[in-house]
């Protein structure tokens, strides 16, 4: 069953899921989170860069996977998750950039990338804590909703849903990539914990379908429910269909 907290608003969704980060590392100096891009965890990350510039955080031993890349996409290119991660977290905080790991959206073989990042992931210690958004049509990381999902890392192409709803950060929806490489959903259930954040009335949807009792391939988050540990922190506009 998914644990779920909800918050007043998107300021306390960010300070809650920070502090569980937070107390995460102060536990295991060298814990090994999962990271997500988007919207939802921008301001986790504010509360995590200020908990560390007031040396309250230490991020020097942590190490990171994030969820999902665009592919192809140059790291410089200003939509790349690779450029996201540092400007929203990385080039803020004291951690070494060696321990963090994005898949490589330049590398030439996209399959081959894929499987290099799954064993990347397998032969590490494991994500102790995997941070999650929600698309709002249920997607986590870019695992979209069908009739089958893959389980491994794999390139999987975008669904016109998520290109709209991306679409907020390009020039237009012309310019969003159509394909991404991913964590396949048992990458992220091989996490030992997880939190999923969820702000706002356009998430209802997808979060309404998590606090039953059914899985379904067309909310891919409802898969979360077999995980013994995920908590969602939400807030009333979220939660309230
Ligand atoms: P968002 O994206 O945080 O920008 O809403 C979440 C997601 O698509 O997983």
């Amino acid at each position: 069953m998914i644990k779920v907290i909800v918050c007043e608003n998107y300021e306390e969704i960010s300070k809650k899921s920070a502090e569980i980060v937070a107390k995460q590392i102060n536990e295991k100096a060298d814990s090994i989170l999962g990271l997500a891009t988007g919207s939802t965890p921008v301001g986790m990350y504010k509360e995590l860069i200020e908990m560390n510039k007031s040396g309250k955080l230490d991020f020097s031993k942590v190490g990171s996977f994030n969820l999902d890349e665009y592919y192809p996409i140059k790291h410089s290119d200003d939509q790349s998750y690779y450029y996201f991660m540092n400007d929203n977290l990385f080039a803020h905080i004291n951690i070494d950039i060696a321990n963090t790991n994005i898949p490589n959206g330049e590398a030439e073989d996209a399959d081959a990338e894929c499987e290099r990042y799954e064993k990347l992931i397998d032969e590490s210690a494991g994500i102790d804590l995997q941070i999650l958004g929600i698309g709002h049509n249920g997607h986590i990381g870019f695992n979209e909703p069908d009739e089958k999902l893959i389980t491994k890392t794999h390139l999987t192409a975008l669904t016109e849903d998520t290109i709209m709803a991306n679409s907020r950060f390009f020039a237009s929806a012309d310019e969003v990539p159509t394909a991404a490489i991913t964590m396949g959903m048992e990458t992220i259930m091989k996490a030992k914990k997880i939190i999923l954040l969820a702000s706002g009335k356009n998430k209802s949807d997808a979060v309404s379908m998590l606090t039953d009792n059914y899985i379904d391939t067309s909310c891919p988050a409802t898969l979360l429910k077999l995980h013994p540990d995920v908590t969602l922190i939400c807030d009333k506009d979220a939660f309230l269909k």
